[in-house]
């Protein structure tokens, strides 16, 4: 009797814990010329600041922010519309080949959920292939101690549309240098690759090492569209992770573009005002080892509502056991 009680106990605390586990959300967006004339519509920044605020990590491609203005905005309003979660930000260079035409990565994330361990701008100057990218990555990692994976590597890019095939093969070696000099396998590749209709040819895949080595899961599928206009459906935006560890961290086809169109019921007008793309996202799930009783978040994390929840059946049980 007493035996079976506590195991009943720990099952139920088991069952609360895995409950308030969640899963976790990388998005990767982008925001189609973000800057001054974006933030001032006040229906656009809503928008875009729901989208953002759905995602434990999310990159953020086409920041033009010239006056270094509109990202602080951005970051204010998120934080007013959010107050469950503290939200942090971390940003590259302007970059770009020309001075008229800088854009920035930018990467908005949950200071209660993740931390920044590191971060890195690609320095794009590999013997034989100097200047590869015309936006070369901004590389960063993360610890995420409530998902499955743990800890990662983010790498951002924005493909230029007309330099795709060469840019997306390019990113193989980005992959390599990371994995070596981080030494980790835990690395996802995302962003507007452009990996799709005019930019990137079938027949011109079999000479893109990130399309054709085996440990690479594209977890977007072929056919998806990622652009909010009507007339087009394109795959361009990508989620790309590196290792079968990485993959099987992953929630199964949780990988997908976000709606936001039909989600927040715009007109296409009004969604086109926000960008062109949608947004694309993934889970990671949660560290299920962490609903045992000895480990982890129920010791690290006391919440009021787990102390409740444990008080009041350990009462129920020891009455019953009396
Ligand atoms: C495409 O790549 C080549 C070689 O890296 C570069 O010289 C050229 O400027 C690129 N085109 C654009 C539009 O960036």
């Amino acid at each position: 009797m007493k035996s079976s009680s506590l195991l009943l106990l720990s099952f139920l605390m088991g069952v609360c814990e895995v409950q308030g586990a969640s899963d976790f959300r990388v998005c990767a967006f982008n925001l189609q010329h973000f800057g001054d004339s974006k933030v001032k519509k006040s229906n656009v920044m809503q928008t875009l600041v729901k989208i953002i605020a759905r995602c434990d990590v999310c990159l953020l491609q086409e920041v033009r922010d010239n006056k270094g203005r509109a990202l602080p905005q951005l970051l204010e309003s998120i934080d007013r519309y959010d107050t469950q979660h503290q939200y942090k930000a971390v940003a590259s260079e302007r970059l770009g080949r020309s001075d008229s035409y800088q854009e920035q990565y930018v990467f908005v994330y949950r200071a209660d959920t993740v931390t920044l361990i590191d971060k890195y701008q690609y320095p794009d100057d590999r013997p034989g292939d100097v200047d590869a990218f015309s936006r070369e990555p901004f590389v960063v990692h993360f610890k995420a101690p409530r998902t499955a994976i743990k800890d990662f590597v983010l790498i951002p890019q924005h493909t230029t549309p007309t330099n795709t095939t060469k840019e997306l093969d390019a990113l193989y070696d980005v992959l390599q240098h990371m994995r070596k000099m981080w030494k980790t396998e835990n690395v996802m590749l995302l962003g507007d690759f452009n990996a799709d209709c005019g930019y990137l040819a079938k027949k011109n895949k079999k000479n893109v090492r990130l399309y054709t080595d085996k440990d690479l899961f594209w977890l977007i599928q072929e056919n998806t569209d990622t652009t909010v206009r009507s007339t087009t459906s394109c795959t361009y935006d990508r989620i790309v992770v590196h290792g079968e560890r990485f993959a099987s961290a992953v929630v199964p086809s949780s990988a997908k573009p976000f709606n936001f169109q039909l989600e927040y019921e715009l007109t296409e007008e009004q969604a086109l005002e926000v960008s062109d793309h949608y947004p694309v996202e993934v889970l990671l799930k949660a560290d299920m080892s962490r609903s045992s009783l000895n480990g982890g978040s129920w010791n690290q994390k006391p919440s009021l509502f787990k102390f409740f929840v444990w008080f009041i059946l350990s009462h129920h049980f020891f009455r019953m056991l009396s």
